[in-house]
């Protein structure tokens, strides 16, 4: 993990920048370009438009890491009444959960009982529900709910992080089960014992991986990245898969390559947040990039 993420997540982890950004027109109007807004309504809406053009979409209900039931039921209740929009309004979208919004950390059974209800209610709309990775802390117990619950239910995808050491494992033992993995390079700050560190040691993961699902004729590759070299990559791959694959990335981050590869055929998932709980998933978007956080930087706290 570079210095300059350490040194992103260092400031951005703590109260008062937490209120200096959640509170300042400057903070709110950064996040907008990566958030829909704050209702389901305005992400339904935005989601509608990106149908419009041609991207299907994954919609994130912001939050994560709830401490206690009411949090974690309402945050359910939520996702429920999403997937019935993505029915109502026939919208070409899933949905992306975080487990820890769903009462990991409380009681893993809460998150058990959760993803298979909503596994269920998106089945009854033909949608799919993804579980995206968080920080190492539950990367194995995601795993393991993750292979229980496609075992059971068959409509269900995960994020694998190729910074994580575990996880070409972690693939192997999971393209069997013909759900769909999303491979992408990692957003937290993880130690060397667990992770690899260098931009090239991360690649070089994601290569491998990218490899060995694009050669696996029962999962859903997702190819989750903003990188020109692994796209171009991924192109070359699917030259030889007769399967399904999608490209996905992330609402407001290269939009420009994000029609590029639309037009020219390839289906690309747009991950879109919503929710007021936006400030953690801010941040990792403004560490991953130095302009973004000198943008954030100059407009809340002046020159
Ligand atoms: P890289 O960081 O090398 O960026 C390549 C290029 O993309 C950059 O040079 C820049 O041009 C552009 N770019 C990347 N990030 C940008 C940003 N924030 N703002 C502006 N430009 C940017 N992580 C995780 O730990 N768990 C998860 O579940 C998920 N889920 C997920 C879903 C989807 C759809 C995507 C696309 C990504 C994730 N991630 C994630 C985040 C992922 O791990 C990673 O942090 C980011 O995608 C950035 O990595 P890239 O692969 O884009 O490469």
């Amino acid at each position: 993990m570079s210095l300059f993420t350490k040194a992103v997540v260092g400031v951005t982890d703590t109260a008062l920048v937490e209120r200096l950004v959640t509170k300042t027109r400057p903070g709110k109007s950064l996040a907008r370009r990566f958030v829909a807004g704050e209702s389901l309504d305005v992400a339904v809406t935005v989601a509608k438009g990106l149908n419009g053009e041609g991207f299907v979409v994954s919609l994130d209900l912001l939050g994560e890491q709830v401490t206690d039931r009411e949090s974690a039921q309402g945050a359910v209740a939520e996702y429920e009444e999403c997937i019935e929009r993505i029915g109502d309004e026939g919208l070409d979208a899933n949905i992306s959960v975080k487990l820890t919004q769903l009462g990991l950390n409380i009681d893993p059974g809460l998150a058990i009982e959760a993803i298979g209800r909503l596994a269920e209610r998106a089945q009854a709309v033909a949608t799919t529900v993804t579980i995206d990775m968080e920080d190492s802390r539950h990367t194995a117990a995601t795993v393991d709910v993750y292979e229980e619950a496609q075992r059971r239910h068959g409509n269900l995808g995960l994020a694998l992080q190729s910074y994580m050491h575990r996880s070409v494992d972690d693939l192997t033992r999971l393209m069997p089960l013909g759900g769909h993995i999303r491979i992408c390079k990692g957003a937290y700050v993880e130690p060397r014992e667990i992770a690899h560190q260098s931009k090239e040691a991360v690649d070089a993961a994601f290569v491998e991986m990218l490899r060995m699902i694009m050669a696996s004729p029962d999962t859903l590759p997702a190819v989750a990245t903003h990188d020109q070299v692994l796209i171009d990559l991924t192109k070359r791959l699917a030259q030889t898969r007769e399967n399904p694959f999608e490209f996905q990335m992330l609402y407001g981050v290269r939009p420009t390559l994000q029609r590029e590869l639309v037009d020219q055929g390839f289906q690309l998932r747009i991950y879109l947040p919503f929710g007021s709980q936006w400030y953690p998933y801010l941040t990792r978007r403004l560490a991953e990039r130095p302009a973004n956080a000198w943008f954030f930087a100059r407009s809340v706290f002046g020159r």
